[in-house]
């Protein structure tokens, strides 16, 4: 009932071990920095129930005042991809001769992109990642949504990790402005596209960039107390 509190339930977390915790660590910071963008996407075939467990890991994810402000939209349709890659590389093709500045265009030349966007239609998946700007309730009133940008993020980032996980490769792409797919998907009024994500597996032979990441110096910032650096039990 509304202002009502949900009824409370445990924690379900089994204790880990700091050893086991900080293999754990490790593992999954072996695994993910394995993740690469690929542009070189092959049509072979994913089942249908693997799309359906990565899409539930996104839904999984943290959202503002638990509003779920997203829709995943998984297409396989031949048809329905090459009109997506249609509209794409209309506006890809636009950004790259006018919208985007020279700074930009620089940035993007080591990538090797441009605006050709074969993997629309080579990818088994695409997953259409809507965020809704507001909630469209079952009897058609509009209610809030919180830090719908936030949590669209983080469940995109769910996705992507899912997706490395089970062996796929996916490419986070963003044709801007992205409301042609709003309109060939034809969804409600509420929701915009977020990001276009291609999955599948990579082409033989497929190549990414050899890029590097900063050093953890560079992107950590740590400020401990002098008791709590070495002694884990304390
Ligand atoms: C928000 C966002 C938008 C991106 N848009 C595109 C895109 O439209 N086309 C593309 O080829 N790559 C796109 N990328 C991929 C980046 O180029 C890529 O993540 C970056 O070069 C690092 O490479 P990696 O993902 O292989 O680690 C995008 C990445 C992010 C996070």
């Amino acid at each position: 009932m509304a202002g009502e509190h949900y009824p409370q339930r445990p924690v379900t977390l089994a204790e880990v071990s700091i050893p086991e915790m900080e293999r754990r660590a490790a593992d999954h910071y072996a695994l993910m920095a394995e993740r690469r963008s690929v542009r070189d996407i092959s049509s072979r075939p994913v089942p249908r129930s693997v799309i359906e467990h990565l899409i539930a890991t996104a839904a999984s994810a943290p959202s503002g005042a638990n509003k779920q402000p997203w829709t995943f939209c998984a297409i396989s349709d031949p048809e329905l991809k090459r009109r997506i890659r249609e509209a794409a590389e209309a506006e890809e093709r636009e950004s790259y001769a006018h919208r985007m500045n020279e700074e930009w265009l620089a940035d993007l030349r080591p990538i090797g992109t441009d605006w050709r966007k074969p993997f629309l239609e080579s990818a088994p998946w695409l997953i259409v990642v809507m965020r809704k700007a507001w909630d469209l309730r079952p009897d058609g009133s509009r209610g809030q949504t919180y830090y719908s940008q936030e949590s669209v993020g983080i469940a995109t980032g769910f996705l992507l990790t899912a997706i490395h996980q089970c062996g796929l490769v996916a490419l986070t792409h963003t044709p801007s402005p992205m409301t042609f797919l709003q309109k060939l998907l034809e969804r409600p009024e509420n929701e915009r596209a977020y990001m276009l994500i291609p999955v599948g597996y990579p082409d033989e032979g497929a190549q990414v960039p050899d890029i590097q990441r900063y050093p953890l110096e560079r992107v950590a910032a740590f400020y401990e107390s002098s008791a709590t650096t070495e002694d884990n039990d304390a």
